[in-house]
């Protein structure tokens, strides 16, 4: 990421920072729950501990791996040769936000989890951990990242995620054969076009109740575009940003479309 893309991402963020608003600016009776129950509720709990202690050993880890980038990955270009411990570090989202995602799963409940994005897995290990009966469908590009992720599964002796290799735009039309999807985290190939087709892909097939989590969606302005054409589809009735990430509603029961910026 250059320095003039990180000036205007901190920019933005500030903008954020002193205009989200909290509980006590939403009217919506489900956000306001969404506020109370699942955002702010961020004191530790013991079932993050083994996968804060597998990111703690990724980030210490001393192994190279052969990396293919299907997606935009950074915006400086990155070799093929990478780290594991620089993957741990740059790609993986944060505890606060993999924590989210967990409680997230626990309060809605979703029965089919697609997730866009795998890398070492650490988003992947926060949502099948947070419910057992829940499967998480995850597609990663590269094969060398897979195995790494595969194995960081085993350790955490996860066994409600099925793992598949491959371009999203080949293996998602193919897991959403298989399933509806209930609860979709995208987390990857961050440009506008592709970014829209996987929401309308994933929207075409997505029940009522269906959350879609978006990643960096003011990463760009191409990004910031795709987020507002996810915004103003039809089908979306609700939308709430948190900065780094976006979380889409498509319930019928909201008669009058809202989005809410809320501080996180
Ligand atoms: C930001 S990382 C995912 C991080 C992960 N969700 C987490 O929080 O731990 C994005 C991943 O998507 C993969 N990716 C990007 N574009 C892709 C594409 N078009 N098809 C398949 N995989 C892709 C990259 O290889 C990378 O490992």
């Amino acid at each position: 990421m250059s320095i003039q893309h990180q000036i205007e991402l901190a920019k933005k963020y500030l903008r954020y920072y002193f205009s989200a608003g909290n509980r006590h600016d939403v009217h919506s009776p489900f956000v306001f729950t969404l506020i109370e129950e699942v955002l702010s509720k961020k004191a530790a709990r013991a079932a993050y501990d083994p996968i804060e202690a597998l990111r703690t050993k990724l980030l210490q880890s001393r192994d190279i791996v052969n990396v293919t980038d299907l997606g935009a990955g950074s915006l400086t270009g990155a070799g093929t040769e990478r780290k594991v411990s620089d993957i741990a570090r740059h790609a993986a989202k944060p505890p606060k936000f993999g924590q989210l995602f967990y409680r997230m799963v626990q309060h809605f409940a979703p029965a089919n989890i697609p997730e866009l994005g795998t890398s070492l897995g650490m988003s992947t290990a926060y949502m099948a951990s947070a419910r057992p009966n829940s499967t998480v469908y995850t597609i990663e590009g590269c094969p060398n990242i897979t195995a790494q992720a595969k194995a960081n599964f085993a350790e955490l002796g996860l066994q409600n995620i099925r793992q598949f290799t491959g371009n999203f735009d080949d293996v998602l039309p193919k897991v959403l054969q298989e399933v509806t999807p209930d609860f979709v985290y995208i987390d990857g190939n961050h440009r506008k076009e592709p970014t829209l087709d996987y929401f309308r892909q994933c929207a075409d097939k997505a029940s009522e109740n269906a959350v879609f989590i978006f990643d960096d969606i003011h990463w760009t302005n191409g990004m910031e575009e795709a987020w507002k054409t996810i915004q103003d589809d039809e089908r979306v009735t609700l939308t709430v940003d948190l900065f780094f990430i976006g979380l889409v509603f498509f319930r019928k029961d909201f008669k009058v479309k809202q989005h809410f910026t809320i501080k996180f």
